[in-house]
């Protein structure tokens, strides 16, 4: 199975995928939007295709998408995997590859979609916080939920030391769920639901 990872940034999450070293998986390449993403060089260093699109050089949010899938499309992906994926994908591109598309939310959705959500989680005075794995579909951060982690909110946590805690389960359950979807276990059907089989 061809995995394309999308990333903009430090890409911790693609390098916990690439470490898992799932079986039946290959990552066929990391794209980014950003050319000084730092997750390019790591890629890079192990090897992997990298590719950038910018969306500063597209004349529209279009024009940036149409781009985007040409560059996804020539490695063959079986799944697009967001990864710390910062532009919001417009629905053209996310039907494009709904049901093969997944992204990382550091929250619990429903709770907090969006940014800052760890400011806001300890700005609302939440004990527990965490992150989710979800299906890309057009509605942005509500996508059907395939797995969470929850963490404990200590009384001294700023919004770094819970992001760090939070991230740690991210690269948890992200390969999980990438592995879940390599081995035919998972999927998203028709009307929506997301289906896990023979998981404990
Ligand atoms: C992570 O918190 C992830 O949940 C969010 O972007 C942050 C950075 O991810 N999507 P990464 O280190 O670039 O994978």
């Amino acid at each position: 199975r061809n995995l394309v990872i999308l990333i903009s940034g430090r890409g911790s999450n693609m390098e916990a995928i690439v470490r898992a070293a799932i079986p039946g998986a290959r990552v066929a390449a990391v794209i980014s939007n950003r050319p000084e993403a730092a997750g390019l060089e790591f890629a890079r260093r192990h090897g992997i295709a990298t590719a950038v699109v910018d969306h500063k050089a597209h004349s529209s949010r279009e024009a940036f998408e149409v781009a985007l899938a040409a560059a996804i499309d020539a490695f063959a992906p079986d799944l697009v995997v967001l990864a710390g994926f910062m532009r919001v994908l417009g629905e053209a591109f996310v039907r494009r590859y709904e049901g093969r598309m997944l992204n990382i939310h550091p929250s619990l959705l429903p709770a907090f979609p969006g940014l800052h959500t760890h400011e806001r989680a300890l700005q609302e005075g939440c004990r527990v916080h965490g992150a989710t794995v979800h299906f890309v579909t057009p509605a942005l951060d509500h996508g059907p939920i395939v797995v969470q982690a929850a963490v404990p909110v200590l009384p001294d946590d700023t919004p770094e030391t819970l992001a760090a805690r939070v991230l740690a389960q991210e690269h948890r359950i992200y390969p999980q769920a990438v592995r879940w979807f390599v081995e035919d276990r998972l999927r998203l059907t028709a009307d929506g639901r997301v289906v896990l089989q023979g998981v404990s």
